[in-house]
C-alpha cells in the first residue's frame, strides 16, 4: 500500500541513513540498476523540493541518468538490507544484475519510469531539473586531494512523488 507523505517529513531519517549505510539510488537507462549514495540530500530550490545526488563520472549510474534524466531514491530501514547495500555500493551494474543478485524487487514508479525498491519503506521519485559537473579549481585543496580525481556530477532532481510502502 502506498501512503503519500510530505517530501520533508522524514528528512532526519534520510540523513541518518545517508551517513550510516547509505541510500539506494535507482536508475533506468539501458536496464534497471541501483547504487548506493552516502552524500547528497533533500533541500528546497527554485520553489521546488529537490533531492541532490552526487554521482561520480565512472559510475554506470552516471550514464543511465544521462540517458533518462530521472532517478528514484529508496531508503532502507534497519539492518535487513545491509548485505544488499554492501553489494550495490561496491559492484557495478556493468557487470551484475544487482536486483537479481541481491533479491531486490523493482516496483513501477508512480510518476517516473524508473522503479523503486520494494524492500525499502520510503521512496522519492525525481526528475532532473539541473546538473552540475564539479569544477576542480573551485574545490578546497584538502577535499580535492582527499576525494578525487574521479569527480561527481551533482544531479538536482525535483521530487515529484514521496511515499511510504512500509513501516518506518
Ligand atoms: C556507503 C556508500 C556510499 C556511497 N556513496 C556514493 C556517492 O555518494 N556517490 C557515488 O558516486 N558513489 C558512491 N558510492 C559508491 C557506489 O555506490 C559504487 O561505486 C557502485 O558500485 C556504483 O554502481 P554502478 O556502477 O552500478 O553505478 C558509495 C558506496 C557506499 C558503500
Amino acid at each position: 500500500m502506498i501512503k503519500e507523505v510530505p517530501y520533508n517529513q522524514y528528512i532526519a531519517e534520510v540523513n541518518k541513513q545517508l551517513t550510516s549505510g547509505g541510500l539506494f539510488l535507482t536508475s533506468k537507462g539501458d536496464k534497471v540498476n541501483t547504487m548506493v549514495i552516502g552524500w547528497g540530500g533533500i533541500t528546497f530550490f527554485w520553489g521546488k523540493p529537490i533531492f541532490i545526488v552526487p554521482v561520480r563520472l565512472s559510475r554506470y549510474t552516471h550514464q543511465q541518468i544521462e540517458k533518462s534524466n530521472e532517478f528514484t531514491v529508496s531508503v532502507p530501514m534497519g539492518d535487513s538490507l545491509k548485505e544488499a547495500l554492501r553489494f550495490c555500493g561496491s559492484r557495478s551494474g556493468r557487470d551484475y544484475d544487482k536486483f537479481k543478485e541481491c533479491n531486490l524487487t523493482a516496483l513501477p514508479g508512480q510518476k517516473v519510469s524508473t522503479p523503486i525498491i520494494k524492500e525499502c519503506s520510503l521512496h522519492y521519485e525525481c526528475k532532473v531539473v539541473y546538473k552540475q559537473d564539479m569544477i576542480p579549481e573551485n574545490l578546497a585543496t584538502e577535499l580535492n586531494q582527499k576525494w578525487y580525481p574521479d569527480y561527481h556530477t551533482m544531479y538536482f532532481g525535483e521530487i515529484v512523488a514521496c511515499y511510504l510502502t512500509g513501516e518506518i
